[in-house]
């Protein structure tokens, strides 16, 4: 989601205006490896001032991921399941709000180098979201009671949804060119191998703090999911809303079909002030298909991810 910060359409509606003014020249992005992942360098200084300020609360519920992999879609719905008793399908925010501006980034619309927020006026539960890795969520995360649910997604399915996302940017940019990238382990927020990896054996280790998500799953059996994931983050159903099918309502009101139809999703960008950026809001929401990879890899770079893909994560229980 926030990689799109590496294209040169990401400026602020004032730069636009002002096309003689110094714009940051975004292609190729400037990643840089720091505390080993990439990190585009437009986030780093947010990514620090975050590692160094945020104080968590045992109530936070925090949603990470890796871009492309169900983010916007998770937004939706742990909101949702929060926010059920306060508001109606009818009258829920989602319907006039994109899901990236009800659950904000830290790292790009809450923190930037030497800027605090100010939390006092946010409900409780907090919720927040972020791609960074776990080994380098801020410490008062980690030794906190607040919960992490994260989702993530076959990277095969990923490079294809980043890639359709990213030539709206950067028209010529190569499907296998990017899946390259991924191969080297120089994928954003990446090696894509340790980002799962550091959640899911979190998650091993701590199963009441870190909810373990695929995109794969929640497809396949999106009631399940949902009950589990509302049991996890403190909001169970009662067996009065099952009868009553509001997991269901839940699951259509977030579905893609729907999201992507409102018109609060259908035009207009959603603002990352943090990094200056601004992104259509309709890019968020595409196919949404299992699989859609067989459309557009070709077998050697199939096979190359493949191999990675078995080697990095072999002997950890966690399987594409
Ligand atoms: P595709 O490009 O494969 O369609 P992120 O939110 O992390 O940026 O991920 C975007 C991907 O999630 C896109 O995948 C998008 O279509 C899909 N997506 C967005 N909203 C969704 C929803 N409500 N249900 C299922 N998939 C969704």
């Amino acid at each position: 989601s926030l990689s799109s910060s590496f294209s040169s359409s990401s400026l602020t509606a004032d730069e636009e205006k002002k096309p003689e003014s110094k714009q940051v020249q975004l292609i190729p992005p400037t990643k840089i490896l720091y505390q080993d992942f990439w990190c585009s360098g437009r986030l780093l200084p947010n990514v620090i001032s975050f590692q160094k300020h945020f104080q968590a609360l045992d109530q936070d519920i925090i949603l990470a991921s890796q871009p492309k992999s169900g983010t916007t879609w998770l937004k939706a719905l742990i909101f949702s399941v929060v926010n059920r008793t306060r508001f109606t399908v009818s009258n829920t925010p989602l319907l006039t709000s994109n899901p990236h501006e009800l659950i904000p980034f830290f790292e790009a619309q809450l923190y930037a180098e030497d800027e605090i927020p100010d939390f006092s006026t946010m409900p409780s539960p907090r919720l927040f979201s972020t791609h960074i890795p776990y080994a380098s969520l801020p410490e008062s995360i980690k030794h906190s009671e607040c919960r992490i649910v994260y989702i993530c997604r076959n990277p095969l399915d990923v490079i294809v949804s980043f890639w359709k996302f990213l030539i709206q940017f950067a028209p010529s940019t190569k499907v296998e060119d990017l899946a390259e990238t991924w191969c080297n382990g120089e994928d954003g927020f990446g090696p894509f191998w340790n980002h799962v990896l550091g959640y899911w054996n979190e998650s091993l280790k701590k199963p009441n703090r870190v909810f373990f998500l695929k995109y794969e799953d929640l497809k396949d059996d999106i009631v399940g999911n949902l009950k589990k994931l509302a049991v996890f983050i403190g909001f169970p159903f009662s067996m009065e809303e099952e009868r009553q099918g509001v997991i269901e309502d839940i699951s259509k009101l977030c579905s893609l079909n729907n999201l992507k139809n409102l018109e609060v999703n259908k035009n207009g960008k959603i603002n990352f002030p943090k990094i200056r950026a601004g992104i259509e809001k309709k890019s968020y929401f595409r196919k949404g298909e299992v699989g859609d990879w067989v459309n557009h890899l070709n077998p050697s770079v199939v096979e190359c991810l493949d191999r990675i893909i078995q080697e990095k994560l072999s002997g950890s229980g966690l399987t594409f």
